[in-house]
């Protein structure tokens, strides 16, 4: 890697066109010191390793920030092959790349490494262990980055939404139009998180050119139920619907979820203010 105090940050963003991804386009206007590459999957699938190592041969990458990921949770679970293809493998062939560039890696991941099984805030040191196909391939490519790479940062996320993609927030919406009661569960207990918020989170670390690698924990402050969550969209939006607590267990999915996924953030915490959820939907 260059000299980076002086020269203009050279940043390439995977899966461009994901909710993530989206919001950096968004702020990018923001960040005229850096040189953003956004790659939608179209131009570039990372479970593709020529492509990735022909890219990386012709550029020069001060950070790699991958966004790209299988998100779908319940598909995952009768597409393992694909699910670890796309967030285990093809991370590895992200971070065999960054290593030959020195390009820092910055990779996304998730609480759903978590079980979900303690009452307090999972910590960058807690002990990972998935119960879903999507947790175990995201925690996979952590680990292929921490075995390739020093020179790393690992974010893990939680509840992320977005004007973009598809997420709770807009499936609230589209159901809060259609109905008048919708029933929500109220006993998964996690921290939403707005992409944007996250977006200039990852930049404040580019722009701090923190060089405490590692794993660190980012999501909006506060911890609250899927049910307590829809009714705040609701009200926020003054919409009149009826929202009926549930059980997970009367709303069965494919992929288990873990009841409590709340991250501790105080790690990042230091580098930088986390907004608390409520003002990060009320910004979306
Ligand atoms: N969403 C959540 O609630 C949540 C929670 C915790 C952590 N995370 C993590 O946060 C990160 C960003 O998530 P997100 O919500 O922005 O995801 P998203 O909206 O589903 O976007 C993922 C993007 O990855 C792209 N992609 C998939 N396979 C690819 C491939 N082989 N090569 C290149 N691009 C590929 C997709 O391309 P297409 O546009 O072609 O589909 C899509 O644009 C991910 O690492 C995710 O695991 C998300």
């Amino acid at each position: 890697m260059g000299d980076l105090k002086t020269k203009r940050l050279k940043i390439i963003i995977t899966g461009a066109n994901g909710q993530l991804g989206r919001c950096f386009q968004d702020i990018a206007e923001h960040y005229q010191d850096y040189d953003f590459h956004f790659k939608t999957s179209k131009d570039l699938n990372i479970t593709r390793k020529d492509q990735i190592d022909s890219l990386f041969a012709r550029e020069k990458f001060d950070y790699c920030i991958n966004c790209a990921a299988y998100t779908a949770v319940d598909q995952a679970e009768t597409d393992q092959e694909n699910a670890f293809l796309v967030n285990a493998e093809a991370v590895k062939f992200l971070a065999e790349a960054c290593k030959v560039q020195n390009t820092i890696l910055i990779q996304i991941s998730t609480d759903f490494v978590f079980d979900g099984s303690k009452t307090t805030p999972y910590t960058e040191e807690s002990i990972p262990n998935p119960i879903n196909v999507y947790g175990a391939s995201k925690l996979k490519g952590e680990q292929n980055v921490q075995e390739i790479l020093e020179n790393y940062f690992i974010i893990r996320t939680s509840w992320v939404y977005s004007e973009y993609g598809h997420n709770f927030v807009k499936t609230m919406l589209r159901l809060g139009a259609e109905r008048e009661e919708i029933n929500v569960v109220d006993d998964q207990i996690g921290s939403p998180t707005y992409a944007g918020d996250l977006a200039d989170a990852i930049l404040k670390i580019i722009s701090l050119k923190a060089t405490n690698y590692g794993i660190y924990h980012y999501s909006n402050e506060g911890a609250i139920s899927w049910c307590d969550f829809a009714k705040a969209i609701f009200e926020i939006k003054g919409i009149n619907v009826k929202v009926n607590p549930i059980s997970s267990k009367a709303y069965p999915t494919a992929a288990k979820r873990p009841v409590f996924s709340v991250l501790d953030v105080s790690k990042i915490n230091r580098f930088m203010e986390i907004h608390c959820w409520k003002k990060g939907l009320k910004n979306v």
